[in-house]
This record gives C-alpha cells, sequence and structure tokens, in this order.
C-alpha cells in the first residue's frame, strides 16, 4: 500500500539572488549565488533589501582578520555566516507572529551585526530591535549608509566620549565613513569640530562642516598648538599615548578603529592610563541599538545628518565596492544598491 501523504505543510522555500562566501580571502572568494530567501521566525521581520553598504568590518569578516574576529563571530576555519552585509535598507516584506512594531510595506533601516548579518541579499531577516522606521528625507541607498558607521559614531561621541555641547573635538579619520558621521554628529551636538584626513579628502571634510580641517600629510597634529575635550579616533594608526598631551586636563580619548595593535594595547593600557579625576583613555564597542537608530533617523530628517555618499555599486559588484574601501580610496560611505 502507498504511505498516507503527509498533512503538515511545509512552509514555501523561495530563491533569492545573494553574494556569498564560503571561505576566507580577498575579495575573489565573494560570488553572487542564488540561495534559498530567509524564513520568517516569530520575532523577525523579513525585510526586501533595497540597499546596503559597505564598512571596515565587511572586509574583516571577509578575510578573517585579525584572528579575534573569528572567535567573536564564529568561523575559525571558514566563515560561519555566509552572506555577508550589515547596514541595510528596505521595505518590510513580512512579519513573525509576535513582532509588534513593524507590519508590511513599512520602510526600515537596521544592523544586522548581531543578528547573523545577511545583507548583500535581495532579502534579509532581522528582528524587530535591529530595525527603526527609514528616515523619511533619504533615499535607500542613503539611508543604508547610517545603521554601523552611524551608530558607531553616534555611541563613541555621546556614550562613550560624553560629549557635552561647547566642546573641542577632534577627529582622526575624519574622511571615513565613521568620521564622516562623527564630524556631522558632534557639530548636530554642539561640538567645535576639527577634522584630520589626507590631502585628498580635505575639502570633503570641511563640506562635511567641520570647523577646522588639518591635512595629515601636512600637519603632525599632536604639534599643533590645540588641546581638545574629546578625541574621536576612527583610524588608530598611532600609539594613544601620542595624543595625551594634547587632551584637555579632564578630556577623553575614545578609539574607535585602526591597527588592531593600537586598538588592543588602548583596550589592556587604557584603564591604566586614565586618571580618577583627569585625563580618560576609552574604547568602543559598537552594538546595534533601536533608540540609536532612531536619534540618526532625527537627525537626518532635522538635516542636521546627511550620509556622504561617494559612489553606489550593483548587488553583483560588492566585490568591486569592498575592494574600493580596502584601497583607501572612498571619501565617506559606499552603497549598494539591490
Ligand atoms: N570599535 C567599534 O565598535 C567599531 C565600529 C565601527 C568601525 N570600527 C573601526 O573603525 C575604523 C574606521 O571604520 P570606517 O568604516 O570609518 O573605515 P573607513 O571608511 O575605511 O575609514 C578609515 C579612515 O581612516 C583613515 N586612514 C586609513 N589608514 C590610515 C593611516 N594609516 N593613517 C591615518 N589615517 C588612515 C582614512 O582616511 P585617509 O585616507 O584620509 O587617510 C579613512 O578616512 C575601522 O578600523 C573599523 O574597523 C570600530
Amino acid at each position: 500500500m502507498p504511505a498516507p501523504s503527509s498533512t503538515v505543510p511545509m512552509p514555501e522555500v523561495r530563491i533569492m539572488k545573494a553574494i556569498v562566501q564560503s571561505e576566507y580571502g580577498s575579495s575573489d572568494v565573494l560570488s553572487l549565488a542564488e540561495v534559498d530567501q530567509p524564513l520568517v521566525p516569530d520575532h523577525g521581520v523579513l525585510v526586501r533589501v533595497r540597499a546596503a553598504s559597505v564598512d571596515a568590518g565587511v572586509w574583516h569578516l571577509m578575510r578573517g582578520t585579525p584572528f579575534l574576529i573569528r572567535l567573536m563571530y564564529g568561523g575559525l576555519r571558514k566563515p560561519k555566516h555566509t552572506i555577508l552585509g550589515s547596514a541595510i535598507a528596505g521595505r518590510v516584506e513580512a512579519v513573525g507572529q509576535a513582532v509588534t512594531q513593524f507590519q508590511p510595506g513599512d520602510e526600515v533601516f537596521g544592523d544586522l551585526s548581531e543578528s547573523g548579518f545577511g545583507g548583500f541579499a535581495e532579502y534579509a531577516c532581522a528582528p524587530e530591535e535591529a530595525l527603526a522606521l527609514k528616515p523619511n528625507n533619504l533615499s535607500f541607498e542613503e539611508a543604508a549608509t547610517m545603521p554601523v558607521s552611524g551608530l558607531a559614531a553616534l555611541q563613541a561621541l555621546q556614550d562613550v566620549g560624553q560629549l557635552r555641547s561647547g566642546q573641542k573635538v577632534l577627529v582622526l579619520g575624519a574622511s571615513g565613513g565613521v568620521g564622516s558621521f562623527a564630524v556631522q554628529i558632534a557639530k548636530a551636538l554642539g561640538a567645535e569640530v576639527t577634522g584630520v584626513a589626507s590631502t585628498p579628502k580635505v575639502e570633503m571634510v570641511a563640506k562635511l562642516g567641520a570647523d577646522h580641517v588639518i591635512d595629515y600629510t601636512q600637519t603632525d597634529v599632536t604639534l599643533a598648538g590645540k588641546q581638545y575635550d574629546l578625541i574621536l579616533d576612527a583610524a588608530a594608526f598611532r600609539p594613544f599615548s601620542d595624543y595625551l598631551p594634547i587632551l584637555t586636563a579632564t578630556g577623553t580619548y575614545v578609539a574607535v578603529g585602526g591597527s588592531t595593535g593600537d586598538f588592543l594595547r588602548v583596550m589592556v593600557l587604557g584603564s591604566l592610563a586614565s586618571k580618577a579625576d583627569g585625563k580618560q583613555v576609552k574604547s568602543l564597542e559598537s552594538k546595534p541599538n533601536q533608540a540609536d537608530l532612531v536619534t540618526l533617523k532625527e537627525l537626518a530628517e532635522a538635516g542636521k545628518l546627511i550620509p556622504f555618499i561617494d559612489q553606489t555599486f550593483s548587488l553583483e559588484d560588492v566585490p568591486a565596492a569592498i575592494r574600493l574601501l580596502e584601497d583607501r580610496r572612498v571619501k565617506g560611505k559606499v552603497a549598494i544598491r539591490v
């Protein structure tokens, strides 16, 4: 007798295009493939991705370097997460039963870096806390540049740096993804901002609204005779101790990124170098945070935060976009149109 057919309906699996990687390496390990669309869990939101963006974390994960990143995200020998992409913007396609904040059709942006990545694809799934409604005055491409880099800039200035209006802020790496947001957010919070960049990017940092711009190929900022209440270092390629003389007596140095060695030095030695009632040396560990996404949305809608997009690539050109970023040829952000 033939076996009775099952009466339990199987969820329909649909196919989508995505950029995938099965091993660590240069952008050559990335390829466009057809894969299963993610299914929507009870607490998940399925987003039809309209745009994504590239940041330094993407190429660290692609290469699996520094090795620490393999311990942090899993995948000692080969990547645990085969579709990269943290920062996205798109339209809600479907929601799980337990989702209360979003409904199909909502335009959202968000950070998938704590929920399995997957942004370089036509569809991505995220917990609702990783998303917020998209700023209504920004395109999908503009909104997709904000989640990772904008959140890092906001958290470094506001939470770690405790920035107050009227303070003097120095942004190292001001032309980069984090730096270009940091300059604008610091201005919006009432600071006097000095941005530091290489010669071809000086003009762009001035356009972001920095009060002063220093070309580090011409001037050593540590010898320029000025002091700062807060130093945000998104290009920590020098020991933090170089910057202590240009911090005010109660100033704070915040390491965001740069060379692994210099960043780790801050994590290990920063608290020893900090004085209870004086200079502070800290580092940022940014996290997706819905309230911070809403702050970025409000700053954008108030006209105080305008993503600086250097170039926009299509989904199949994600490898080229990552190469551009690795070669330090990007001003601000690179967007991916999906
Ligand atoms: N701690 C965290 O939670 C966190 C979060 C986000 C990002 N990050 C890290 O923050 C760093 C910046 O990220 P991003 O996305 O802004 O990267 P990015 O867009 O590539 O920008 C990096 C900036 O650093 C400058 N730079 C690069 N090499 C330099 C060098 N040798 N000396 C001086 N300046 C140099 C570049 O400007 P010029 O070309 O003008 O030199 C560029 O503006 C990365 O290391 C990233 O991994 C950390």
